[in-house]
């Protein structure tokens, strides 16, 4: 595996390799000294076209603890804004010896091109509606360290899929990995390519809840809507928001899941967000020790 663009492009032992390989890296993230001379001497160039708290920090993270030298790029305040392309800019970041790139892009399909134009690992950062395959191994990273298994593991994922990348990444990916994903959203926020999908599909989530291990919760990404998907915000809540009424619905032991950033009241209410049973923060510290091992096996340390 030289790229990682995709989480379909995983087989079962490579995704359980990541899933092994971060498990041992975590370990590092408990100690004193949180770093690793793993890629000491490596470029790790961090391109992000688009907003990002948590993917960005935590690649920059992960590639300081295993001691690699790092490079933030962000389109804004770069030379993006006097018209240089994403192959220009790519160009000139690999002038300067980058082993890895690690891109988000608001093009679909943006990653994959660039993994053409340089000679140094391409790691997709999330990539339009398309894909985020480090979420998605971060998610599962997660419900196999909370519920001890992913075969057999029934999953909703509920909210907005026709514009998320992390629903995508994450029915691959579960499904590569034997759990059972169903996707709850109204029929307006369903892609039209959705009975393709390796997955089952309900319009109905107080259906769903009562058979789900895990409830994981997207956001409705206006920024990418250009057209009214519901009538307002208050109906979409009361039919596919996650309160503290509906988690009781849930069995006893079930999680509830958010890649973040998460909106408070709309998609969950601020009582299920703060919740024990809510793994967010844990996501996003998982997310570190995923993204060390993604840095660690495609960048060749050892
Ligand atoms: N989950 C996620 O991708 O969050 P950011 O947009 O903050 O990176």
């Amino acid at each position: 595996m030289r790229h990682l663009l995709s989480s379909g492009d995983l087989t079962r032992d490579e995704a359980t390799l990541i899933l092994d390989t971060a498990a041992e890296l975590a370990r590092v993230s408990d100690r004193s000294v949180k770093k690793l001379p793993t890629l000491r001497g490596r470029t790790v160039v961090n391109l992000f076209y688009e907003d990002s708290t948590r993917t960005r920090t935590s690649f920059e993270l992960a590639a300081k603890r295993l001691s690699a030298d790092v490079i933030n790029f962000s389109a804004k305040g770069s030379s993006v804004s006097k018209g240089e392309s994403l192959k220009d800019t790519a160009l000139t970041l690999q002038a300067m010896g980058a082993d890895g790139v690690v891109i988000r892009h608001s093009a679909s399909g943006a990653p994959h091109r660039l993994s053409h134009w340089v000679d140094g690992s391409v790691l997709n950062a999330g990539d339009g509606t398309h894909e985020h395959p480090t979420q998605a191994l971060l998610d599962a990273f997660t419900m196999r360290s909370r519920m001890g298994r992913l075969e057999g593991l029934r999953v909703a994922v509920v909210g907005d899929i026709t514009h998320s990348r992390v629903a995508r990444s994450n029915v691959l990916l579960l499904t590569t990995l034997g759990a059972h994903v169903t996707l709850v959203a109204p029929p307006t926020l369903l892609p039209v390519s959705v009975h393709t999908w390796p997955c089952e599909v309900s319009y109905h989530l107080d259906d769903v809840l009562p058979k789900s291990d895990v409830a994981m919760m997207l956001r409705v990404q206006n920024e990418r809507m250009h057209e009214s998907y519901f009538p307002s915000v208050r109906e979409y809540s009361r039919n596919y928001g996650l309160d503290a009424e509906r988690l009781a619905c849930m069995p006893p032991d079930a999680v509830v899941m958010h890649p973040g950033p998460m909106v408070r009241g709309v998609e969950v209410s601020a009582e299920v967000a703060d919740s024990p049973r809510c793994t967010v923060t844990e996501q996003v510290a998982n997310g570190v020790s995923v993204r060390m091992a993604v840095l660690y096996l495609l960048l060749g340390g050892s």
